[in-house]
């Protein structure tokens, strides 16, 4: 058996197989595992011409079969497969072996693993993919997390089978240690959820105002495409919109159920924005519009409900609305990538992972699936000012957002009046309208929690912590 293989993965089904061609296509001899043999047997024979593979069919072929330090990329399902894999790699490898977690883990999975990996004097680096199975194949976007010393012994063959951005280097950076790759991509994936409920709310806007077929939506979004909304997923919905379905000749949007799924990183994502007190309510409506989606009993019931009908707009006014729906949606987005980023920068300060936020929107510019031109300024904004505290505290941003903010309101005016959901929309809107608002509720909030539990309230004119006691004289005592 050929005992020099500079990498091992083991875990062979779609982004696992493909990752291992990309990686022998780049030059890797790549000792491949997985537990079901006929998979590796697939692919040794199958992608052959492609480079040098090593199929091995254990563990201890895989450990035999690899150069020191050994590198192994685990690529299988998370959770209890990932942990069960690691419990049989560990007594094998040795002390400065690295083991990196290509698969989707939750943070707190990987930065438990790295802990007791550690102790056993092996690195992990827990590595967030992105890109699905083209771009593992020709470069994903890479998020690794770990020590510093286990991502430079990755770091060559990370830069090497990454994609590339606009300006030419690899869309892969050291995020930092333990959870903080698998976070940043867990954040990422939660962004993607919000991009496209959002891309899917204007498009539903559009076609109920405008009364258009989706083949001439689908030139919307590639006009759109064009400009500032350029992104991989305005590009794919224009493909989508475009697309007749071969049995019915009709347009594929209107013959495939109107449920959607999910895997859970969405769900992820607002889970752990909830422990961190982190408002991402863009990303937790997206959540919420795909399980709506599939509560067939409720959406039954909800249908016989009374609402208005929406109106058609002639050709002058669709025109104007589709220019503020496009307002909208860019306002939107906005406000999604700035509610994401300040989870990971709360995270960050949380877990002293010193994340650069610069890097992240570096490493998303290419390969993943949220990919977009407007991350260049967002990279710009955050390499001009890294202790930036909001994406929309940069005045590139702010203006453009207060250029939108109006044609914004008319959109979700529009929706709310016709009865068309927008819940993405309305909730960007609603984050924008909280944050410019110089006195909020909260106080009345706050007071009603000192009224009925004494939970006790700040004044604004004064120092100290203060009670009222509601049930007697109504007298205010100071607490500290
Ligand atoms: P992908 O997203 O790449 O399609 P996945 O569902 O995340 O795949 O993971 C599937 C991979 O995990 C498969 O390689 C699977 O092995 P089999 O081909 O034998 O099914 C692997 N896998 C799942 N559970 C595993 C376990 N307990 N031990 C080892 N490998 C496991």
């Amino acid at each position: 058996m050929h005992t020099s293989a500079h990498i091992g993965v083991t875990g062979l089904a779609v982004m696992g197989r493909n990752l291992a061609r990309n990686l022998a296509r780049h030059g890797y001899a790549v000792a491949i595992h997985n537990r079901t043999p006929q998979r590796t047997r697939d692919l040794a024979t199958g992608c052959a011409n492609e480079g040098t593979f090593v199929p091995v069919e254990s563990a201890k072929e895989m450990v035999a079969a690899l150069e020191r330090p050994r590198r192994l990329i685990v690529m299988v399902q998370a959770g209890q497969a990932t942990d069960d894999v690691i419990a049989e790699y560990t007594p094998l490898l040795e002390a400065g072996d690295v083991i990196v977690d290509g698969g989707n883990a939750h943070f707190a999975d990987t930065r438990r693993r790295e802990a007791a990996l550690r102790q056993a004097g092996i690195h992990f680096l827990g590595a967030g993919i992105s890109g699905g199975e083209e771009g593992a194949l020709n470069g994903p976007s890479i998020m690794p997390g770990g020590s510093s010393h286990a991502y430079d012994l990755l770091a060559p063959v990370l830069n090497d089978i990454a994609a590339t951005t606009p300006e030419g280097t690899p869309a892969v950076a050291h995020l930092g240690p333990d959870g903080a790759g698998h976070f940043v991509k867990m954040v990422h994936n939660g962004i993607e959820y919000a991009d496209m409920q959002l891309i899917a709310e204007a498009y539903h806007l559009i076609r109920h105002t405008t009364g258009y077929e989706p083949q001439r939506i689908a030139e919307i979004f590639r006009e759109w495409n064009r400009g500032r909304l350029n992104s991989y997923l305005v590009e794919i919905t224009a493909e989508v919109l475009a697309h007749r379905d071969a049995d019915t000749g009709l347009p594929f949007i209107d013959v495939i159920a109107d449920t959607a799924e999910q895997k859970g990183t969405g769900r992820w994502t607002v889970q752990t924005a909830l422990d961190l007190g982190v408002p991402v309510s863009g990303i937790a409506e997206a959540v919420f519009a795909r399980s709506t989606s599939g509560h067939a009993t409720l959406r039954a019931a909800g249908s016989a409900l009374p609402g208005p009908a929406p109106t058609i707009l002639g050709e002058d006014d669709a025109a104007r609305f589709i220019g503020q729906v496009e307002q909208a949606l860019y306002a939107s987005k906005v406000i999604a990538y700035a509610q994401g980023i300040h989870q990971i920068q709360a995270a960050s300060r949380t877990y002293a992972w010193n994340v650069d936020l610069a890097a992240v929107a570096a490493v998303w510019r290419a390969g993943c699936i949220i990919r977009a031109s407007f991350l260049d300024r967002v990279r710009e904004s955050y390499t001009a000012r890294p202790d930036l505290p909001s994406l929309l505290a940069d005045p590139g941003f702010a203006c453009e957002i207060g250029t939108a903010q109006l044609p914004w309101r008319l959109v979700v005016s529009r929706a709310t009046r016709d009865g068309v959901p927008v819940p993405a929309f309305a909730a960007a809107l609603t984050h924008y309208d909280t944050l410019r608002t110089p006195r909020l509720p909260a106080a009345l909030t706050q007071a009603q929690r000192d009224y009925f539990g004494a939970h006790t309230y700040r004044r604004n004119d004064r120092p100290g912590v203060y009670h009222t006691r509601w049930d007697s004289d109504r007298s205010e005592q100071p607490i500290t």
